[in-house]
């Protein structure tokens, strides 16, 4: 892959320490990890490995213990998922830098594999300190990078480790770098972008980006009541961030001189309480009633969206629509996903969606494997949206 080593360029790896940064932030509930998607990305880069004989020493974080050792947040309590996931046997290592690594490492053989404890228990994880970076490089001959998810963090075991041994971009990561380079870095034009969610206050600097890069800008959600009543529509109601008007007016303009079309709604789901299956009223954005809220987009522009989608060749998909959660309020993000999974199979559209709330919807709407490309990340995806650097991919550049 141009810019970056991967696996294909790492040589003969038999015997070697190979520490792969994975992302094992996962959720977890009553003991259980209840979604094993990071892990399950990071199996072809450590069966890979594993094959051709590398002893694979596993660096991750796990929640935000600050520096310092939380029990509740020990690796160890992963290690039956990554088990049960791999298929056999892996080693717990207490420590990731140090005596306490060492001492773990040195009884593995080739093909072993092994999870080291939270990076994150150290504080200089967090600071990308130098000392600790030159610990982490102590422990192993050669890293890989397989976590883009977190990426968007200048930590030592994503960033400060990259200068200091040979290293790679693991399969997932590569798989990441492809896809949103075929996303936003040189797609295929038209581009259009989905952007939903409850705010626009999030999402600001990925909305002023993505006017200078996409065709087409779908405004969905609650964020889409603000941009409505920048355009002087009364949202009732609604979620709506009215001190953000000028800020949606301000996108507006750049829209314009970019050559970007914004598409908001033109009619919507209303009611007058925000519950499971309540009365609802679809109008015209501008027959909301003062005691009515906006919920979901309405069928025409649902249909419309789907006809801006079918003259598209590339979508980049952040947020939901609608309150999705809620019914009935799922029925545009669910509708307009449909859309682009068909658009998808039938090879007119490469289809590239991220964030937590947009990996639930697409799985909700039984399409997540239709699209071209969906990204385990949360935070590293919109900040890729936003156009910023992602420490992590940069420091694998060669
Ligand atoms: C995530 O869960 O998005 C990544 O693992 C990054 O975690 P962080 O936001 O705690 O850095």
């Amino acid at each position: 892959m141009a810019g970056f080593k991967t696996l294909d360029d790492i040589g003969d790896v038999t015997g070697k320490k190979v520490l792969v940064r994975v992302d094992l932030n996962v959720p977890m509930s009553d003991g259980a990890v209840t979604d094993d998607t990071r892990i399950r990305a990071a199996m072809p880069t450590i069966r890979e490995l594993s094959d051709k004989g590398a002893i694979v020493l596993l660096l991750a974080h796990f929640g935000r213990p600050k520096g310092a050792k939380n029990p509740t947040q020990s690796l160890s309590l992963v290690i039956d998922a990554v088990i049960d996931v791999l298929g056999h046997s892996v080693m717990f290592i207490p420590d990731c830098i140090g005596e306490g690594a060492k001492a773990g490492v040195a009884v593995l053989a080739p093909g072993d594999v092994a999870v080291m404890e939270n990076t994150r228990f150290h504080p200089g994880e967090e600071k990308n300190d130098p000392a600790f970076a030159d610990a982490l490089a102590e422990v192993g001959d050669l890293y890989v990078n397989d976590a883009f998810s977190a990426a968007h963090r200048a930590h030592g075991s994503t960033e400060g480790i990259a200068h200091r041994l040979p290293a790679y971009a693991g399969r997932a990561m590569e798989a990441e770098l492809k896809a949103l380079d075929a996303a936003l870095g040189n797609p295929a034009h038209p581009v259009a972008a989905v952007v939903g969610g409850a705010k626009v206050s999030t999402k600001i600097d990925v909305l002023r980006n993505l006017v200078g890069r996409v065709d087409h800008l779908i405004i969905g959600g609650g964020m889409a009541n603000t941009f409505l009543a920048a355009r002087g529509v009364d949202v009732g109601k609604s979620l709506c961030e009215h001190d953000l008007v000028e800020t949606a007016n301000a996108i507006f303009d750049s829209a314009d001189k970019a050559g970007c079309t914004i598409h908001l709604p033109y009619d919507v789901v209303v009611a007058k309480q925000f519950a499971p299956n309540p009365p609802t009223r679809t109008v015209n954005v501008h027959e909301v009633a003062a005691d009515e809220m906006i919920l979901d987009v309405g069928p025409a522009a649902i249909e419309a969206l789907g006809d801006v989608l079918k003259t598209c060749r590339t979508l980049v998909w952040n947020g939901p629509l609608g309150a999705f959660e809620t019914p009935p309020f799922d029925t545009a993000t669910v509708a307009l996903a449909r859309t682009a999974a068909a658009l998808t199979r039938e090879g007119s559209l490469t289809s590239v969606a991220g964030g937590g709330d947009t990996v639930a919807a697409l799985n909700h709407a039984g399409v997540a494997d239709d699209f071209t490309f969906v990204s385990t990340a949360g935070g590293a995806f919109l900040e890729w949206m936003e156009g910023k650097p992602l420490p992590g991919v940069d420091a694998l550049r060669v």
